[in-house]
């Protein structure tokens, strides 16, 4: 199906909202809910996540009920299949209706208010609905990959590692010359975000990117002064518990990213298409093999255990300073294992005692398998065993302590 057979609603008379992009004419109408089973979904639309409909029942299954998120403030509706609907007044209605009294709709932030998936980011100074986010198609993000970004974990409402994830993000922006941003300010926003999401109980990821603005595609810099575009957003996430547990597969990747990984850019075309293969194979992870020496992660870094010693290697330009890695070091050493700092050859690979891959997001995944060989006996080990409950005592579930 392609997206000219989505026959969405459309409006015929602008609603109050200056920056809404309902106020053009003729715009699609959107929808909501679309955890539940949707099956007109051919002609509904959620304004977040946009592709929502495809994932949605075939059209031929029974009569769908919407129901809303909230139920006290709303009327759940039978519709007629392959009807559109939207929300009025937090009510659902048939569009037809909507095409008579779309004046008066209040705004897309009522239509984001009852959107089980709606969330709110902060976007140039503002804290807007994801989909009100307007990014210009002359962003030197979208051109050119010209930004950098971070993601920060957060703990129950603690952002953890956050000054560190900052610093480096400050060095990104310095080492692309990306000026005119104190990376700072960020932790503040980074905490209203959530809180503003609710988020304060929950495990959450927060995603800062910062890029060079939007100027008409030139090779050169923009004038000084050109405005930065700043996006920031939290959402809940759920770790890898499984794979931290009892292990996770990893393939061999040869290394084809550029010279200077050791900067967190958004230009991560040849880290996705790893890890693409590594899920296709099967496989967590990808690790990158480059020079015959191994590197890193497609979005993870990678320790080595050889005879009880911790095996590191150096923070070259080919590695990002993981600031998980840099955790899990400081833990080792106060656990008195033993640490050492060395290239390690591709080769070396299965003569390791236990390898380990480590990320904000993934915390310590133990790799039992590369490329389907075993690891030693393909068992965790128990220096990562050690490890992993170290971290967890940091980060544990009531109490964040600082190693610093
Ligand atoms: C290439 C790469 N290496 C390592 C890491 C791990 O870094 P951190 O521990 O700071 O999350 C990431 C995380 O995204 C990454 O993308």
């Amino acid at each position: 199906m392609s997206d000219k057979t989505i026959p969405t609603a459309v409006l015929k008379s602008p609603i109050t909202s200056s920056q809404s992009p309902l106020s053009q004419p003729e715009q699609h109408v959107a929808i909501i809910d679309h955890n539940r089973c949707l099956s007109a979904s051919r002609l509904l639309r959620c304004p977040t996540c946009l592709n929502s409909w495809r994932r949605c029942a075939e059209p031929g299954a029974a009569s769908p009920l919407y129901p809303l998120p909230n139920r006290s403030q709303s009327k759940t509706l039978a519709l007629k299949k392959a009807h559109p609907v939207i929300i009025h007044n937090r009510e659902l209605l048939p569009s037809s209706f909507l095409r008579s009294s779309v004046s008066s709709v209040t705004s897309w932030k009522d239509f984001g208010m009852l959107c089980p998936t709606s969330m709110i980011v902060y976007y140039n100074g503002q804290y807007l609905q994801k989909f009100e986010v307007a990014i210009s198609p002359d962003d030197r993000g979208f051109l050119f990959a010209d930004g950098v970004y971070d993601v920060i974990r957060s703990y129950r409402s603690k952002l953890f590692k956050c000054v560190e994830h900052l610093e480096r993000l400050a060095h990104g922006l310095k080492a692309l010359r990306i000026e005119g941003l104190d990376t700072r300010s960020l932790e503040q926003i980074s905490h209203q975000l959530i809180r503003n999401n609710k988020l304060e109980e929950a495990d959450a990821l927060v995603y800062l990117q910062v890029t060079r603005g939007a100027a008409p595609r030139s090779h050169q810099f923009p004038p000084s002064g050109t405005p930065l575009t700043v996006y920031v957003e939290a959402k809940a996430f759920s770790p890898p518990v499984e794979q931290q547990q009892n292990g996770a597969a990893a393939i061999l990747e040869p290394d084809q990213r550029w010279s200077r990984c050791n900067i967190k850019t958004i230009g991560l075309l040849p880290n996705t298409l790893a890890h693409q293969r590594a899920r296709e194979a099967g496989a967590f992870e990808a690790i990158f093999s480059g020079d015959g020496l191994l590197q890193e992660g497609s979005h993870s870094s990678i320790l080595f255990v050889e005879k009880d010693v911790l095996i590191c290697p150096p923070l070259t330009n080919r590695i990002l300073p993981s600031i998980t890695r840099s955790v899990v070091i400081d833990l080792a050493l106060a656990e008195s294992i033993e640490v050492d700092t060395r290239s390690c050859r591709e080769g070396e690979l299965f003569e390791f005692d236990e390898v380990m891959m480590l990320s904000t997001s993934a915390e310590i995944v133990p790799i039992t398998s590369v490329n389907g060989r075993k690891i030693r006996q393909g068992y965790v080990g128990p220096v990562t065993r050690r490890l992993q409950t170290a971290f967890r005592r940091v980060i544990g579930p009531n109490e964040i302590k600082n190693l610093d």
